[in-house]
């Protein structure tokens, strides 16, 4: 499942991670990349030890981890500490499947790859990101503030820019259920739970449904 959340960050938050990032030094982004993405990979990443690493984490990543549509879909078991990337004219991430097993000391298996876009549309062109699905490709480009969430087993790019600057924060997810068809019919179920508990929280089929859901997370979690 693709899935686009809307406004992770608000425009105060944003403009505060902005300017951040105005000050902070980036560094060649292959230093960071896997012996295949090295050859693929051409953009610039703020470096793990930045002294403002924290600082845009504790934003970046608290708006992120409290939104509900990313609760429901992710059901995060474990999330990497994010990268802030830059692509700026001629910048570019050619075709990779992001690395299965990340962290050193602290591993975790990635299921979910996430991205929240930085930039505006309007303040760069190209720079898509580019995901193969099963339905053919999808060319991702959000408003600044937005996330879009999807499978790390899928193949993706980001097309070259050829205009501007686009900055991204990239983050990966450990998902208590690991199958991505689990997780898509555990978020439409839970869509379904929410609304009709609010509808009708005293309703048989309501509390059936709720039941079925916490059950069906008991089945499928694994840590
Ligand atoms: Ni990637």
């Amino acid at each position: 499942m693709l899935l686009k959340i809307s406004s992770v960050l608000t425009a105060e938050r944003l403009k505060t991670v902005r300017s951040i990032l105005k000050d902070t030094p980036f560094v060649n982004g292959t230093l960071s990349a896997g012996l295949a993405a090295k050859r693929v990979k051409n953009n610039e990443e703020v470096a793990m030890n930045a002294t403002q690493m924290n600082q845009l984490n504790n934003i970046v990543m608290a708006s992120l981890v409290t939104h509900p549509d990313y609760k429901s879909a992710a059901l995060p078991h474990r999330i990497a500490a994010p990268f802030y990337a830059r692509y700026t004219e001629g910048m570019e991430y050619g075709d990779h499947v992001d690395d299965p097993v990340m962290g050193a000391a602290d591993r975790y298996r990635s299921d979910i790859s996430i991205t929240v876009f930085l930039s505006g549309i309007d303040e760069y062109d190209g720079g898509e990101l580019v995901i193969k699905t099963s339905f053919g490709e999808q060319q991702i480009k959000l408003n600044a503030g937005d996330a879009v969430l999807y499978p790390s087993s899928s193949l993706h790019h980001v097309n070259p820019v050829t205009r501007g600057e686009r900055l991204v924060a990239v983050t990966w997810v450990q998902s208590m259920v690991r199958s991505a068809e689990q997780r898509e019919l555990l978020y439409q179920l839970n869509t379904a739970r929410e609304s009709l508990l609010k509808a009708r929280p005293e309703a048989a089929e309501s509390k059936a449904v709720d039941i079925c859901y916490a059950n069906l997370i008991r089945m499928w979690s694994e840590f």
